[in-house]
Parts: structure tokens; sequence; C-alpha cells
């Protein structure tokens, strides 16, 4: 098969694994001579090097970006009765969190553009219980910061960052993370920056909160079996710590290369009939997905697959509609941009590796779909 023809995965871990071999099996051994499993030495060097990555005083490692989530509610004392405010378009992980302290996710719907929450919708939802604003980075593209920050100065009420999926992304020239009280990161293994298994972490300028976050992941001790308050062991692994610690080094290059993808994308399908992803004039993306969308999304979705080249959906249902939140009585038509963009959403290959080859492979196959059934006469016909 030649490279024109060749398969054109959605995600190609192996073939950073590959390239960073060398690194990752020396930082490996590393640990497993030390045996430093649980937290450890690589997990401490991770959090300094990555709280200096984002330019923020703490990093504190978790197990995973829910359990970092999850006691950012906590340090807030977030509870039974609570409200937080956060965008129904986005993994649900980030209302997990909320759930799992017994408050209440009250969504309020995405700008058009960035996918993100509104900004302008969301003081409308405060009340008196609201506790937090809790908004996503969503595909690496940041929410538009300064009116939130606004609305959380003037009604006192904090903002958490979801930057599961941002890492290095910039708002005004300025890496995420930073902005609200503290900021939540995941390293799953696709990600941006992903571990070898799981991890998270939670990201501050909060000495106090940053003490008390260590303590919460660690049985809720600050000296061992000496419990302050229950806790979880939401620790990250000492492996992890030593991978994050290596990979870390090739993020800003990684993003650059995304950076570039994307840039390609935009080039190669300028004249596509769908609507293709952009940047905010205050935002530079760090581009974790790539997502256009078009009415007939389902369609191009089964020709790319046919044709071998990955795709994805992110996602197909927002939050409000999922049936483990029935009990909070949303219905269809309560969030219309962000139902919209869940039945339109696509999500192409990107990631630093991805080739001039089949960025041209995958773009020839939509450019061939919108020219041949995308057409304004050819939308009148079914497609069978
Ligand atoms: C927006 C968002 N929030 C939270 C999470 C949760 O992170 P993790 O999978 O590390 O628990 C993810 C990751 O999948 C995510 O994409």
């Amino acid at each position: 098969m030649t490279p024109v023809e060749a398969p054109v995965p959605y995600l190609d871990l192996p073939q950073q694994i590959r390239s960073l071999r060398k690194e990752l099996d020396a930082a490996i051994a590393r640990a497993l001579d030390n045996c430093t499993f649980c937290l450890g030495p690589d997990v401490a060097q991770f959090e300094k090097d990555f709280a200096h990555f984002c330019g923020a005083e703490h990093c504190v490692g978790f197990n995973n970006g829910t359990s970092a989530l999850h006691v950012a509610m906590r340090l807030l004392n977030v509870g039974p009765g609570d409200e937080v405010i956060t965008t129904p378009f986005t993994f649900i992980a980030t209302s997990w969190a909320i759930c799992y302290v017994g408050a209440r996710p009250i969504f309020v719907d995405i700008d058009d553009a960035t996918f993100n929450l509104d900004p302008k919708l969301v003081e409308g939802a405060i009340t008196s219980r609201t506790r937090a604003i809790l908004p996503v980075h969503l595909y690496g593209h940041p929410a538009d910061l300064d009116p939130l920050l606004e609305i959380s100065r003037k009604h006192k009420i904090p903002i958490i960052e979801d930057a599961a999926q941002a890492h290095g992304a910039k708002y005004r020239g300025r890496r995420v993370g930073t902005f609200g009280r503290m900021s939540c990161f995941s390293f799953y293994p696709g990600k941006n920056l992903g571990a070898c298994g799981e991890s998270g972490a939670l990201v501050t300028n909060d000495g106090a909160l940053a003490i008390r976050a260590r303590a919460l992941r660690d049985h809720g001790s600050t000296q061992r079996y000496y419990h302050d308050e229950i806790g979880f062991n939401y620790r990250m692994e000492g492996i992890q710590g030593a991978v994050l610690t290596v990979k870390l080094r090739h993020l800003d290059i990684w993003t650059r290369e995304r950076r570039r993808v994307a840039h390609r994308y935009h080039e190669l399908l300028a004249d596509c009939s769908m609507q293709l992803p952009q940047e905010a004039a205050y935002a530079e993306s760090a581009w974790h997905l790539y997502v256009v969308r078009l009415p007939r999304r389902d369609e191009l979705k089964r020709l790319l697959e046919g044709s071998q080249i990955g795709c994805g959906m992110h996602y197909p249902v927002p939050l409000h509609l999922q049936k483990a939140f029935a009990h909070l009585d949303y219905k269809p038509g309560d969030f219309p941009v962000a139902e919209k963009a869940a039945r339109e959403c696509l999500s192409l290959p990107i990631y630093p590796e991805l080739t001039e080859t089949q960025l041209h492979r995958v773009t020839n196959v939509i450019r061939d779909f919108c020219q041949q059934r995308l057409r304004p006469e050819a939308m009148k016909q079914p497609v069978h």
C-alpha cells in the first residue's frame, strides 16, 4: 500500500511512543529501580515542571483529571443543595465532579463559534445557591475568560477551569490554568500531554488550597496515619510522574505541530461548504481536536471510515440529555446551540506526527464529499 492509500488513524500514539522510547525506558527504569510507585520524586519533579509550564505556583498530581475536579469541588466546600454553572457540551467528567459532592450542575448554552460556555448567558443562571462557575476549554480552545472573570468578581463566585483538553493553550497570550481559583488537567493517554495510563493535576496559585489538595488526594492526611478530613486515594503513580516529566519537554513542539496541522486543514478545506473551527481573536488553541461541522455529518463519517480514515464525535449527546441526568429534568430544546453542535460535530485526525500526505488523503475525501453531495442541487436528493 502506498502512503497515499494507507489508513489514517484518528490518533497515532504508537508513533509518539516509538519516538520517545529511549527517554521513556530510562525514566521508567529509574522509577522501577527506586520503587517509587505512589507519588515520590518523579511526581514531585513533574509537579514542579508543570506548574512552571502553566506559569502557576502550585501543581498537585492526581490519579486522573476527574479526581482533580472532584477535589476542586471539595476545596471550595461545594456540597448538597449547591449549584455549579457549567457547559452542557463537554465530556461527562466535567459534571461528575459536581454530582460527586451532591451539588447540581446548572447548564447554560454554548457559543456557536467556539463550542465553549457562552459568557452572556452565565449571569442569568446565577442564584443564591451558585458556588462555582466551571468553564471548559473545549478541544483546546480557551473559553472566553475575561467576561467570566468579571462575573466571578462581581458575584464573588470562584471559577474552576476545566483545562483537561487545553495544555498550553493561551488566552490573550497567557497560558490557561491560572485564570480561575484553580484549574484541572487530564493526562489521559490521548490528551495533548498524556501519561502511559491515567493521570491528572490540579493547578493553583493559592498555597492554602494546594496544601489541602495534597492532603485530600492522600486520604486526607498531611502526616501518615493522621487524617484531618475525609479524603481519597487519588495519588498520581510514580511511573506516570516519570513519563509525564519526559513528555512535558516535548509539549511545546507538539503544540506547534498541532497548530501546523490545523492551519493546513483550514487551507485545504477552505472551499468546502462546512463550518471549520476558528480561533477567537483572544485565543491560541492547543488544538486537542479539530472539529468541523456539517448537517450531513453521519454520511461523511461513514465515508471517512469506509476510506480507513479515523474520525470521532465529541460529543454526540449533550450532557443535559444524558440518561444519567434525567433527574435534572432538562429536555430537548433547552440548549439549542449545544444540541445542534452535537448533531453536526465531526473530529478529524489531528496529532503532531500527521504528515502532509495524510492531510491530503483526509481532505481529498472530504472535498470530494462536499463537491458531490453538498452542492445545492445534491442537497435536495437523498443519498443512498
Ligand atoms: C473536558 C474534560 N474534563 C474532564 C476529563 C476527565 O479527565 P480524566 O479522563 O483524566 O479523568 C476529561 C478527559 O477525558 C475531559 O476531556
